[in-house]
């Protein structure tokens, strides 16, 4: 059986996660997905960078609480995360890159993310930043490369939206895509439309740890502006920026607006949207909607998300599920490390050579 051995780069909630999968199902995930994982090296801004070519033992580092952990005075550990020698360096076959999301210039994940193509490694990310600022250059270098460049986390978590199109979708035209991408801003409008005040329903989803402290991003729609980015570039083959794409949020809208709506069967929804003309230029756009009930939309509520794709033999097809969840993003981790054994593993996915494995002993 084949092994990938793994570089985790940022360990919060996302890769912490897959690692838990790892430790806790490693032997039935192997059995299930015909290759085994083992992860070579951790950095962290916080923790610092944990290096072992043989694997790292997983269940000390879980078992530590997040804020309390540190990889310094551990073998092969370090206070500082050396991002760059251990993506660059260590002799992972995959990279698996999980930081902060960086609307404006996509950093330090884009560099994260060249860093390790440029080394001839894969890549797999959660992070909308550098898939929606640098995805066709990053794509393009990947190539160059032979290596995968994988990114399902990046628009509905685990949900299997972007390889949806890409795999199912043969001989069918998509003419356009619009989806409730974020659970939090639905979460808040279903709340709008029982009577509650936006403030005290942003204040309920940050008690249920569906919104950050600062929800901005959920609120005024620059979380769904990127996911429409990633859907607009890979699904309609567009190349848009984020100046392209039109963004509404939902701060303006008051319960009696939404209530008002439900009264005549409308629901508002914060929709991602964006549409192939017959020119072949797409537009794109995030803007809040009062949907009918027939609109495959209306009936997603809370923090369910959806994308629904309009195609030309088969009309709407709609996928729904999460949207977010650190264990469902590291779902999608595993889905993209699958998508890389099944395009690769003919060339390189062999059992990780024991040779390269002592030559480059870090
Ligand atoms: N959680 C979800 O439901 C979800 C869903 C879809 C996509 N995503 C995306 O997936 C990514 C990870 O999400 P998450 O929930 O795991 O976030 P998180 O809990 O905030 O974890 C990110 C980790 O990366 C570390 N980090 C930040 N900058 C770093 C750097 N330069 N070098 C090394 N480590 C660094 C952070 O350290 P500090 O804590 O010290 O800053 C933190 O431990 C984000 O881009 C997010 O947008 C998340």
């Amino acid at each position: 059986m084949g092994r990938y051995d793994l570089a985790l780069i940022g360990f919060g909630g996302v890769n912490r996660a897959l690692a838990e999968l790892m430790s806790q199902n490693g032997d039935r995930l192997a059995e299930e997905l015909g290759f085994a994982l083992r992860v070579v090296a951790i950095t962290d801004l916080r923790a610092g960078s944990l290096v072992d070519t043989d694997g790292i033992d997983l269940a000390p580092l879980l078992a530590a609480e997040p804020g309390e952990l540190s990889f310094a005075g551990l073998a092969g550990g370090s206070a500082d995360p050396r991002n760059e020698w251990v993506i660059r360096e260590v002799p992972a076959d995959i990279v698996v890159e999980a930081t902060f999301t960086n609307p404006t210039d996509g950093e330090p994940a884009l560099s994260h993310v060249r860093w390790a193509l440029e080394s001839g490694k894969h890549v797999c990310t959660t992070n909308k930043g550098p898939v929606a600022l640098a995805g066709r250059a990053l794509k393009r270098l990947a190539a160059e490369r032979g290596v995968g460049f994988e990114f399902e986390g990046s628009v509905l978590s685990g949900t299997p939206v972007l390889r949806t199109a890409e795999r199912m979708f043969g001989g069918l035209e998509i003419t356009g895509v619009q989806g409730i991408m974020n659970g939090t801003s639905n979460y808040i409008l279903g709340r709008l439309e029982e009577g509650i005040e936006l403030s005290a329903a942003i204040a309920e989803a940050q008690e249920l740890g569906y919104a950050e402290a600062d929800p901005t991003a959920d609120i005024e729609g620059h979380d769904v502006q990127l996911k429409v980015m990633i859907l607009a570039n890979e699904v309609l083959g567009a190349d848009l920026r984020r100046e392209d794409v039109f963004c509404e949020g939902i701060s303006s809208l008051t319960p009696h607006e939404v209530r008002d709506a439900a009264s005549k069967g409308l629901r508002w929804k914060l929709v991602g949207s964006a549409t192939r003309h017959e020119d072949g230029s797409v537009d794109a756009r995030v803007t809040p909607l009062a949907l009918p009930a027939q609109h495959p939309l209306a009936g997603i509520c809370g923090p369910v998300n959806a994308v629904a794709f309009h195609t030309d033999l088969l009309g709407t097809v709609t996928v729904s599920g999460p949207g977010a969840g650190r264990t469902e993003t590291a779902y999608a981790l595993l889905s993209d490390i699958t998508a890389i054994h099944q395009r690769h593993g003919d060339d390189d996915s062999a059992p990780t050579c024991p040779v390269l494995k002592e030559t480059h002993r870090v």
